[in-house]
Protein backbone atom coordinates (compact mmCIF):
# COMPACT_ATOMS: atom_id res chain seq x y z
CA UNK A 1 0.00 0.00 0.00
CA UNK A 2 1.50 3.20 -1.16
CA UNK A 3 -0.53 6.14 0.59
CA UNK A 4 -0.26 4.43 4.30
CA UNK A 5 -0.50 7.33 7.06
CA UNK A 6 -1.70 9.65 4.19
CA UNK A 7 -5.32 12.04 4.44
CA UNK A 8 -6.86 12.46 1.16
CA UNK A 9 -10.58 14.62 1.34
CA UNK A 10 -12.22 13.72 -1.39
CA UNK A 11 -14.85 16.36 -2.10
CA UNK A 12 -18.40 15.05 -3.76
CA UNK A 13 -17.59 12.10 -1.65
CA UNK A 14 -21.27 10.95 -1.68
CA UNK A 15 -21.31 10.83 -5.23
CA UNK A 16 -20.99 7.96 -7.78
CA UNK A 17 -17.34 9.26 -8.95
CA UNK A 18 -16.09 10.25 -5.58
CA UNK A 19 -17.33 7.03 -3.92
CA UNK A 20 -15.06 4.80 -6.30
CA UNK A 21 -12.09 7.24 -5.88
CA UNK A 22 -12.66 7.00 -2.03
CA UNK A 23 -12.41 3.12 -2.01
CA UNK A 24 -9.04 3.27 -4.54
CA UNK A 25 -7.27 5.34 -2.44
CA UNK A 26 -8.29 3.63 0.42
CA UNK A 27 -7.17 0.60 -0.56
CA UNK A 28 -3.60 2.07 -1.05
CA UNK A 29 -4.02 2.68 2.73
CA UNK A 30 -5.01 6.32 2.70
CA UNK A 31 -7.41 7.64 5.32
CA UNK A 32 -10.58 9.03 3.36
CA UNK A 33 -12.39 11.88 4.45
CA UNK A 34 -15.52 12.46 2.62
CA UNK A 35 -16.99 16.19 1.86
CA UNK A 36 -20.16 16.68 0.77
CA UNK A 37 -23.47 18.84 1.11
CA UNK A 38 -25.39 15.32 1.28
CA UNK A 39 -23.59 13.72 4.04
CA UNK A 40 -26.13 10.54 4.58
CA UNK A 41 -24.58 9.56 0.99
CA UNK A 42 -20.78 10.66 2.51
CA UNK A 43 -22.15 8.57 5.51
CA UNK A 44 -22.93 5.60 3.16
CA UNK A 45 -19.81 5.98 1.20
CA UNK A 46 -17.67 5.61 3.72
CA UNK A 47 -19.09 2.96 5.03
CA UNK A 48 -18.47 1.26 2.23
CA UNK A 49 -14.61 2.12 2.61
CA UNK A 50 -14.62 0.69 6.30
CA UNK A 51 -16.84 -1.94 5.26
CA UNK A 52 -13.69 -3.35 2.70
CA UNK A 53 -11.16 -2.45 6.04
CA UNK A 54 -10.13 0.88 5.14
CA UNK A 55 -10.36 4.13 6.72
CA UNK A 56 -12.92 7.04 6.16
CA UNK A 57 -15.91 9.45 7.71
CA UNK A 58 -18.08 11.65 6.27
CA UNK A 59 -18.25 15.45 6.62
CA UNK A 60 -21.04 17.50 5.65
CA UNK A 61 -20.62 20.81 3.96
CA UNK A 62 -21.27 23.24 1.16
CA UNK A 63 -18.14 23.60 -0.72
CA UNK A 64 -19.57 26.82 -2.13
CA UNK A 65 -19.46 28.24 1.24
CA UNK A 66 -15.78 29.62 1.96
CA UNK A 67 -15.85 30.10 5.79
CA UNK A 68 -17.30 26.65 6.27
CA UNK A 69 -15.04 25.01 4.15
CA UNK A 70 -11.58 26.56 5.48
CA UNK A 71 -13.41 25.50 9.09
CA UNK A 72 -14.17 22.09 8.06
CA UNK A 73 -10.44 21.82 6.21
CA UNK A 74 -8.61 23.46 9.78
CA UNK A 75 -10.56 20.91 12.07
CA UNK A 76 -9.72 17.46 9.83
CA UNK A 77 -5.85 18.97 9.84
CA UNK A 78 -6.15 19.80 13.55
CA UNK A 79 -7.66 16.25 14.28
CA UNK A 80 -5.44 14.28 11.89
CA UNK A 81 -2.26 16.26 11.97
CA UNK A 82 -2.27 16.60 7.91
CA UNK A 83 -3.71 16.50 4.84
CA UNK A 84 -1.77 15.02 2.02
CA UNK A 85 -4.45 14.66 -1.26
CA UNK A 86 -7.40 16.92 -2.32
CA UNK A 87 -10.00 15.43 -4.64
CA UNK A 88 -12.02 18.11 -5.65
CA UNK A 89 -14.84 16.10 -7.39
CA UNK A 90 -18.14 17.74 -6.07
CA UNK A 91 -20.01 19.46 -8.84
CA UNK A 92 -22.34 18.93 -11.52
CA UNK A 93 -24.43 20.51 -14.51
CA UNK A 94 -27.87 22.24 -14.03
CA UNK A 95 -29.64 18.70 -15.47
CA UNK A 96 -33.21 18.93 -14.92
CA UNK A 97 -32.93 23.05 -15.31
CA UNK A 98 -30.54 23.00 -18.75
CA UNK A 99 -31.93 25.20 -21.05
CA UNK A 100 -29.66 26.75 -24.04
CA UNK A 101 -27.68 29.81 -22.78
CA UNK A 102 -29.80 32.64 -23.90
CA UNK A 103 -33.11 31.31 -22.59
CA UNK A 104 -31.23 30.02 -19.32
CA UNK A 105 -31.82 31.85 -16.18
CA UNK A 106 -28.46 33.82 -15.14
CA UNK A 107 -29.29 32.84 -11.64
CA UNK A 108 -28.92 28.77 -12.40
CA UNK A 109 -25.59 30.22 -14.44
CA UNK A 110 -24.23 31.50 -11.26
CA UNK A 111 -25.41 28.33 -9.09
CA UNK A 112 -23.41 25.52 -11.91
CA UNK A 113 -20.19 28.23 -11.97
CA UNK A 114 -20.44 28.83 -8.24
CA UNK A 115 -20.55 24.85 -7.01
CA UNK A 116 -17.41 23.77 -10.07
CA UNK A 117 -15.47 26.88 -9.99
CA UNK A 118 -16.05 28.40 -6.44
CA UNK A 119 -16.58 25.23 -4.97
CA UNK A 120 -13.45 24.03 -6.50
CA UNK A 121 -11.10 27.17 -5.51
CA UNK A 122 -12.41 27.64 -1.96
CA UNK A 123 -11.05 23.69 -1.61
CA UNK A 124 -7.97 24.41 -2.98
CA UNK A 125 -7.44 27.76 -1.11
CA UNK A 126 -8.42 26.57 2.77
CA UNK A 127 -6.23 22.98 1.62
CA UNK A 128 -3.38 24.69 -0.11
CA UNK A 129 -2.27 26.41 3.08
CA UNK A 130 -1.74 23.22 4.74
CA UNK A 131 0.20 21.85 1.71
CA UNK A 132 2.50 24.51 1.39
CA UNK A 133 3.51 24.86 5.14
CA UNK A 134 4.12 20.55 5.04
CA UNK A 135 5.73 21.63 1.36
CA UNK A 136 4.28 18.36 -0.19
CA UNK A 137 0.88 17.84 -1.62
CA UNK A 138 -1.01 16.14 -4.26
CA UNK A 139 -4.44 18.10 -5.72
CA UNK A 140 -6.55 16.12 -8.55
CA UNK A 141 -9.35 18.22 -10.09
CA UNK A 142 -12.49 17.03 -12.03
CA UNK A 143 -12.92 18.55 -14.55
CA UNK A 144 -15.43 16.82 -17.79
CA UNK A 145 -14.61 16.09 -21.00
CA UNK A 146 -17.81 19.30 -21.54
CA UNK A 147 -15.13 21.61 -20.85
CA UNK A 148 -12.66 21.10 -23.22
CA UNK A 149 -15.00 20.09 -25.94
CA UNK A 150 -18.54 22.45 -25.33
CA UNK A 151 -21.74 20.82 -25.14
CA UNK A 152 -25.09 22.91 -26.38
CA UNK A 153 -27.41 23.30 -23.58
CA UNK A 154 -24.34 23.00 -21.26
CA UNK A 155 -22.48 26.93 -21.01
CA UNK A 156 -21.94 27.34 -18.24
CA UNK A 157 -21.38 23.84 -17.16
CA UNK A 158 -18.99 23.88 -20.18
CA UNK A 159 -17.36 27.25 -18.67
CA UNK A 160 -16.93 26.34 -14.95
CA UNK A 161 -15.28 23.24 -16.19
CA UNK A 162 -12.91 24.59 -18.91
CA UNK A 163 -12.20 27.03 -16.17
CA UNK A 164 -11.10 24.13 -13.42
CA UNK A 165 -8.89 22.96 -16.46
CA UNK A 166 -6.73 26.77 -16.66
CA UNK A 167 -7.12 26.92 -12.91
CA UNK A 168 -5.05 23.88 -12.74
CA UNK A 169 -2.57 24.90 -14.91
CA UNK A 170 -1.87 27.98 -12.91
CA UNK A 171 -2.05 26.36 -9.34
CA UNK A 172 0.24 23.71 -11.09
CA UNK A 173 2.94 26.45 -11.57
CA UNK A 174 2.66 28.33 -8.35
CA UNK A 175 2.33 25.11 -6.49
CA UNK A 176 4.82 22.80 -7.82
CA UNK A 177 7.75 24.86 -6.77
CA UNK A 178 6.33 24.32 -3.67
CA UNK A 179 6.19 20.73 -3.43
CA UNK A 180 2.65 20.30 -4.65
CA UNK A 181 1.45 18.20 -7.53
CA UNK A 182 -1.77 19.80 -9.29
CA UNK A 183 -3.52 17.79 -12.00
CA UNK A 184 -6.68 17.48 -13.75
CA UNK A 185 -9.41 14.50 -14.91
CA UNK A 186 -11.51 15.37 -17.52
CA UNK A 187 -14.64 12.50 -17.23
CA UNK A 188 -16.69 11.61 -20.24
CA UNK A 189 -20.09 10.28 -20.01
CA UNK A 190 -20.32 8.01 -16.96
CA UNK A 191 -23.47 6.79 -15.89
CA UNK A 192 -25.28 7.43 -12.45
CA UNK A 193 -27.60 4.28 -13.26
CA UNK A 194 -27.70 1.27 -15.34
CA UNK A 195 -28.99 2.75 -18.85
CA UNK A 196 -31.57 0.50 -20.36
CA UNK A 197 -29.85 -0.03 -23.37
CA UNK A 198 -26.63 -0.10 -22.36
CA UNK A 199 -24.69 -0.86 -26.17
CA UNK A 200 -26.68 2.22 -27.46
CA UNK A 201 -25.30 4.43 -24.57
CA UNK A 202 -21.67 2.53 -25.05
CA UNK A 203 -22.21 3.49 -28.74
CA UNK A 204 -23.47 7.26 -28.43
CA UNK A 205 -21.24 8.06 -25.58
CA UNK A 206 -17.96 6.30 -26.76
CA UNK A 207 -15.53 4.78 -29.77
CA UNK A 208 -15.35 1.44 -27.36
CA UNK A 209 -18.11 -1.18 -27.02
CA UNK A 210 -18.69 -1.00 -23.32
CA UNK A 211 -19.44 1.92 -20.82
CA UNK A 212 -17.58 4.51 -18.93
CA UNK A 213 -17.22 3.08 -15.12
CA UNK A 214 -16.26 5.11 -11.86
CA UNK A 215 -13.43 3.09 -11.94
CA UNK A 216 -12.69 4.15 -14.86
CA UNK A 217 -11.70 7.41 -13.40
CA UNK A 218 -10.67 6.68 -10.13
CA UNK A 219 -7.97 4.80 -11.83
CA UNK A 220 -6.15 7.53 -13.22
CA UNK A 221 -7.14 9.57 -10.19
CA UNK A 222 -5.22 7.27 -7.62
CA UNK A 223 -2.38 6.70 -10.29
CA UNK A 224 -2.01 10.84 -9.90
CA UNK A 225 -1.71 10.83 -6.16
CA UNK A 226 0.82 8.27 -6.26
CA UNK A 227 4.94 8.26 -5.98
CA UNK A 228 4.77 7.12 -9.10
CA UNK A 229 3.24 10.18 -11.27
CA UNK A 230 5.72 12.58 -9.23
CA UNK A 231 6.43 14.42 -12.11
CA UNK A 232 3.61 14.61 -13.61
CA UNK A 233 2.12 18.56 -13.01
CA UNK A 234 -0.53 20.92 -14.64
CA UNK A 235 -2.06 18.42 -16.91
CA UNK A 236 -5.64 17.45 -18.22
CA UNK A 237 -6.16 13.82 -19.10
CA UNK A 238 -9.52 13.21 -21.13
CA UNK A 239 -10.86 9.86 -19.87
CA UNK A 240 -13.93 9.32 -22.02
CA UNK A 241 -13.64 6.18 -24.43
CA UNK A 242 -13.12 8.52 -26.94
CA UNK A 243 -15.86 10.47 -27.35
CA UNK A 244 -14.24 13.82 -27.56
CA UNK A 245 -12.25 12.57 -30.84
CA UNK A 246 -15.94 13.15 -32.64
CA UNK A 247 -16.13 15.97 -34.63
CA UNK A 248 -19.23 17.44 -33.58
CA UNK A 249 -22.55 16.62 -31.92
CA UNK A 250 -23.38 14.46 -28.65
CA UNK A 251 -23.22 10.90 -30.69
CA UNK A 252 -19.84 9.73 -31.25
CA UNK A 253 -21.03 8.19 -34.44
CA UNK A 254 -23.17 10.00 -35.85
N1 LIG B 1 -20.73 11.21 -14.26
C1 LIG B 1 -20.33 11.81 -15.37
O1 LIG B 1 -20.70 11.44 -16.49
C2 LIG B 1 -19.38 12.97 -15.30
C3 LIG B 1 -18.81 13.42 -16.51
C4 LIG B 1 -17.94 14.49 -16.46
C5 LIG B 1 -17.63 15.11 -15.26
N2 LIG B 1 -18.22 14.67 -14.12
C6 LIG B 1 -17.87 15.37 -12.89
O2 LIG B 1 -17.49 14.43 -11.92
C7 LIG B 1 -17.83 14.93 -10.64
C8 LIG B 1 -18.60 13.86 -9.88
O3 LIG B 1 -19.76 13.54 -10.62
P1 LIG B 1 -20.66 12.27 -10.30
O4 LIG B 1 -21.02 11.67 -11.60
O5 LIG B 1 -20.03 11.42 -9.26
O6 LIG B 1 -21.97 13.00 -9.76
P2 LIG B 1 -22.74 12.81 -8.40
O7 LIG B 1 -23.92 13.69 -8.49
O8 LIG B 1 -22.94 11.36 -8.12
O9 LIG B 1 -21.69 13.41 -7.33
C9 LIG B 1 -21.50 14.78 -7.16
C10 LIG B 1 -21.52 15.04 -5.67
O10 LIG B 1 -21.23 16.43 -5.44
C11 LIG B 1 -22.02 16.82 -4.33
N3 LIG B 1 -22.20 18.26 -4.32
C12 LIG B 1 -22.89 19.02 -5.21
N4 LIG B 1 -22.89 20.30 -4.85
C13 LIG B 1 -22.18 20.37 -3.69
C14 LIG B 1 -21.85 21.43 -2.82
N5 LIG B 1 -22.25 22.69 -3.06
N6 LIG B 1 -21.11 21.16 -1.72
C15 LIG B 1 -20.71 19.88 -1.46
N7 LIG B 1 -21.01 18.84 -2.25
C16 LIG B 1 -21.74 19.09 -3.35
C17 LIG B 1 -23.36 16.11 -4.54
O11 LIG B 1 -24.12 16.04 -3.36
C18 LIG B 1 -22.89 14.75 -5.06
O12 LIG B 1 -22.79 13.80 -4.02
C19 LIG B 1 -18.61 16.23 -10.85
O13 LIG B 1 -17.73 17.32 -10.70
C20 LIG B 1 -19.05 16.12 -12.29
O14 LIG B 1 -19.24 17.37 -12.91
C21 LIG B 1 -19.09 13.62 -14.11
Amino acid sequence: MKLENQIAIITGGGGVLGGAIARQLAAEGATIILFDIRAEFAGKNAESVIGAGGAAEAVGLDITNADDVRAKVDDVFARHGRIDILVNCAGGSARSRIKVFHEQSLDVVRDVIGINLYGTLNCTHAVAQHMVAAKSGKIVNIGSAVGVQGLAGCVDYAASKGAVVSATKSLAKELGPLGINVNCVSPGQIPREAPDDPEAFARQHSFLNRIGTADDIANLVRYLVLPEASFIIGQNYVVDGGRTLAMQGSDARA
